[in-house]
């Protein structure tokens, strides 16, 4: 079992990192803006409510001394080590110059982003695949809201991760040239003795999923579709992030956390005896995970406050869940065809070799 196990002491190199975080206003977003503020990072929170947005920037503005608040821009030694500052924007992650925006904020400010989150999302819409409400009338109604879902949870994460690989990987230090393919699930030391820097390994991307993105979720359809769609990206990144850009890539996979999203069934999973997940549980993983430099293509799974890569599994038991270690190397085979069609690798034996999934 790969269990994560939360380090404090790996907190402490979150101090100056400059922080991009879309969804911060409310929920896991907000606890994770505040948790990094508090050990002392410059975060660039964007959000479609602006009133909770602001509230929560003020809310960390007032708990700073006043000596160390400045108009608009509150910065501070929250935490007593570490120099945070918070800066809210307003940014709907479905128009992509608004993420650039965000982006370009912490790059005006502090020259650099080194870590990017993207929590931004929207659960599904009830009755748009309902047995009793859908039928040859109501279907000639455009589903306006699955698009919606779909735009906010995936789209607005594809946007999200092609501008974080920009920005970060403008202050990385790891060479694009002789790139090699690294294997994505055991985080193995590269071949041919071509590591990463520690700077390179301190960039990184975290997108949050969730359960309904590696299982099915009956009601959730759209949701489960975009969550799964947010996975499916990582997976395919994470050969290449670290060593193409110098970028680390992780998920975060939460099943049922108390926030706003969970609405009404709060009390219906008391009832069920249900592992609920805090705010503040999932926004500690998601820090944890984009900062300690070992994690990289990891789907962590939470369910009451604990946190498992379920990738690790999958990998180990491979040629049991396809049915043969045949099964296994041909589908290598074909991701490494792909990639060679796309420019993303050399030659399928190197995927083969480095166990290129
Ligand atoms: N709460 C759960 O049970 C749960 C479980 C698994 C995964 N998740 C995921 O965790 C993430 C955070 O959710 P949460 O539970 O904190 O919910 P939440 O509703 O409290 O927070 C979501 C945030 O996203 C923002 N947002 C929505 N549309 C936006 C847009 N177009 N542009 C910018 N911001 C937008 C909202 O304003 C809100 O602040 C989401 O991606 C969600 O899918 C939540």
């Amino acid at each position: 079992m790969a269990e994560i196990v939360i380090d404090n002491t790996i907190l402490a190199s979150v101090e100056d990192k400059a922080v991009v975080i879309t969804g911060g206003a409310q929920g896991i977003g907000a606890a994770t803006v505040t948790q990094l503020f508090h050990a002392g990072a410059h975060v660039f929170h964007g959000d479609l409510d602006v009133e909770k947005g602001t509230l929560l920037d003020e809310t960390l503005k007032s708990s700073l001394r006043p000596l160390e608040q400045t108009n608009g821009y509150c910065s501070g030694h929250a935490s007593g080590h570490g120099h945070g500052s918070v800066q809210f924007l307003k940014v709907d992650v479905r128009d992509y110059e608004s993420q650039l925006a965000l982006f370009d904020a912490a790059l005006e400010k502090h020259g650099r982003v080194d870590m990017a989150i993207y929590c931004a999302g929207v659960g599904d819409r009830f009755g748009w695949f309902g047995p009793d409400a859908l039928d040859l009338k109501s279907v000639r109604e455009i589903p306006t809201p699955v698009a919606n879902v779909v735009d906010i949870n995936l789209t607005g994460t594809l946007y999200f991760v092609r501008l974080a690989l920009a920005y970060l990987k403008h202050t990385s230090t790891t060479t694009t040239k002789n790139h090699h393919l690294d294997n994505p699930i055991l985080s193995s030391p590269v071949p041919n003795g071509n590591s990463p820097s520690s700077s390179s390994l301190s960039k990184s991307i975290t997108l949050v999923s969730s359960s309904a993105g590696f299982k099915g979720f009956p009601g959730l359809f759209a949701y489960s579709a975009s969550k799964h769609g947010v996975l499916g990206l990582m997976r395919s990144l994470r050969p290449h992030s670290r060593s193409v850009f110098g970028v680390r890539i992780n998920t975060i996979c939460p099943t049922l956390t108390d926030t706003r999203m969970l609405n009404g069934l709060k009390a219906e999973c008391e009832r069920n005896n249900i592992h609920m997940n805090t705010a503040e549980e999932v926004a500690r993983v998601i820090v944890q995970v984009a900062t300690d430099q070992k994690e990289h293509g990891k789907a962590v799974y939470m369910a009451g406050g604990r946190a498992l890569d379920v990738e690790e599994g999958i990998e180990r038991l491979e040629g049991e869940w396809l049915g043969g270690e045949e099964w296994v190397e041909d589908l290598r085979r074909s991701q490494g065809v792909i990639g060679m069609a796309y420019g993303w690798g050399k030659k399928v034996d190197q995927v083969l070799s480095n166990g290129n999934k």
